[in-house]
């Protein structure tokens, strides 16, 4: 039977410490916005329409609220909750540097806001559309 020496148990150590560092790592890479853009778009199998976006982000759809309630028809601004009136910081990246570079949030936020808005999720074509407006702000 083999015996595991001293020299290999530190071995598989470090490189156990090492897989969780490139895990840890690779979880907490940031993203920017045109990763999501052609991430998107990559799912829906086609291009943004920046149109369409501006179109779908402003427009109301079967509920009482369309993205702009909140976030404004000018999302270069801040914006505020339609029901809590809270300020809602710029969501367009030009304006605020944060937006778009941490998926967990951008997924979280785009389900959540699209069932709060069309009482469905957000197909990858329109959140495409939507990357596409927006990055397309001054
Ligand atoms: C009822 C108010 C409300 C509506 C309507 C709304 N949002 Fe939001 N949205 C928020 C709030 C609150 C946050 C989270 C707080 C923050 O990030 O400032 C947020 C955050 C986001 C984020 C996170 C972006 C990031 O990286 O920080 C995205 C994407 C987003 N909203 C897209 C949309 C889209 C698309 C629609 C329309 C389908 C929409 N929102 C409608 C309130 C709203």
């Amino acid at each position: 039977m083999m015996r595991s020496t001293p020299f290999m148990e530190t071995d598989m150590r470090h490189i156990s410490i090492l897989a969780a560092l490139l895990i840890a790592a690779g979880g907490a890479h940031a993203e920017s916005p045109r990763d999501f853009l052609t991430r998107f778009e990559k799912e829906a199998g086609a291009a943004a329409s920046p149109e369409r976006g501006a179109r779908f982000f402003t427009t109301k759809q079967s509920g009482e609220w369309s993205c702009a309630s909140c976030h404004t028809d000018k999302p270069t601004q801040v914006g505020r909750h339609a029901k809590t009136d809270k300020a809602i910081t710029a969501l367009a990246p030009v304006a605020n540097a944060e937006r778009f570079t941490d998926a967990a949030k951008v997924d979280k936020w785009f389900r959540r806001n699209c069932n709060d808005t069309l009482s469905r999720l957000c197909t990858a074509q329109e959140k495409a559309d939507v990357m596409g407006w927006l990055l397309s702000l001054k």
